[in-house]
């Protein structure tokens, strides 16, 4: 059975890393946003914050978590919430919590993706790099 997506909020007092809206190339065979695009998006969210705290170039080294609760659709204005949960010698590990705005559903707001990412400081030979100090 197909369940109505639970309403939500978008985060108050937090500005998205990132926000989005999804055009017809973006959708898959069945019309709704393929999540290949949703997961180059989380990507780019969870590396503003990671380059920010590297003070200069990263990698991503692991997807450590990635859940599509609810489908995003072409047409929605979709905005990626990126914190860092995580750091340690080389590396930042990142949330990100992804909401869709049904723009063309009286603009309803359904958070859709939940994900987790390590990435990795590197220096300019491509190597791990120790994070300057925060
Ligand atoms: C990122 C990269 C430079 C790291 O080099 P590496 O020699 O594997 O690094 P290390 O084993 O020293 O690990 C570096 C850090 O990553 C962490 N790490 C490595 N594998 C991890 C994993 N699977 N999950 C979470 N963290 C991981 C380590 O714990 C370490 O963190 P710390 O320094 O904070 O303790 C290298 O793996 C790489 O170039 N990967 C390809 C990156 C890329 O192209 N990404 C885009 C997707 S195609």
């Amino acid at each position: 059975m197909n369940h109505p997506a639970p309403l939500s909020e978008l985060p108050a007092g937090k500005n998205p890393a990132l926000r989005v809206v999804p055009m017809p190339a973006d959708a898959n065979v069945h019309g709704d946003v393929f999540g290949g695009w949703i997961m180059s998006q989380v990507d780019i969210a969870g590396s503003i914050p990671a380059v920010e705290r590297a003070q200069g170039r990263v990698a991503t080294v692991a997807v450590n978590s990635f859940l599509f609760k609810h489908p995003v659709m072409v047409g929605d204005l979709v905005s990626f919430y990126a914190d860092i949960v995580k750091t340690g010698r080389t590396s930042i590990t990142v949330s990100v919590e992804v909401y869709a705005q049904r723009m063309r559903h009286s603009n309803e707001c359904v958070k859709v993706t939940e994900a987790t990412l390590t990435y990795v400081a590197t220096d300019d030979t491509r190597q791990p790099r120790m994070l300057p100090t925060a």
